[in-house]
């Protein structure tokens, strides 16, 4: 078996030949099933959420739900379905039409706590993953403001 300069999904060259490499996160963690569990389970919440719901455009939430979906898959590890379907994430520049303010930042970063615990991974695997979002999510703010189309203010 000739794995010498073979790239891993980490995009680095598997320098720990013949030994099998290591799983990735998205392997270690259960693969796709685990992915649109943990999803499902978030927009179960965002579809509860009043004032989040209000942000996503379509009356359908699948289509969203499949695209973070897909990313989280990605960015884990996984297929890069993604990335062959919308180009780069660029997410900074897709969440620019939607008011992110820090209350819906805290709205979306509470239901994906729940459907992070509703996966029950063992540690590390449910902190990285929490951890991670939980930078995303504050990266991705976009504005202080409330209400930031009401020009009248
Ligand atoms: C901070 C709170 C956040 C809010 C309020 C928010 C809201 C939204 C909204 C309204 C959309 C459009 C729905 C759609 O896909 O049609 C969207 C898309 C998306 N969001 Fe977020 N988001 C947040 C955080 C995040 C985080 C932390 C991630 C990644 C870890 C993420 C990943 C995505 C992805 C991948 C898309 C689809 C982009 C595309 O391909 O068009 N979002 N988000």
């Amino acid at each position: 078996m000739d794995t010498t300069g073979q790239t891993g999904t980490t995009g680095r060259p598997d320098t720990t030949s013949p030994a099998p490499r290591s799983l990735t996160f998205y392997e270690a963690v259960g693969g796709e099933p685990t992915f649109r569990r943990l999803v499902a389970r978030f927009y179960d919440g965002v579809a509860a959420d009043p004032a989040l719901r209000a942000l996503y455009p379509d009356q359908d939430l699948a289509p969203a739900a499949e695209r973070l979906t897909l990313f989280l898959m990605q960015y884990w590890g996984g297929p890069h379905t993604y990335n062959e379907t919308r180009g780069h994430p660029r997410l900074r520049m897709r969440h620019a039409p939607f008011a992110v303010t820090p209350d819906m930042r805290d709205r979306w970063l509470r239901h994906m706590r729940d459907a992070v615990d509703d996966l029950g991974l063992d540690d590390p695997y449910a902190t990285m993953l929490w951890d991670y979002l939980v930078a995303a999510a504050h990266s991705l703010v976009n504005t202080l403001e409330e209400r930031p189309y009401d020009q009248s203010l």
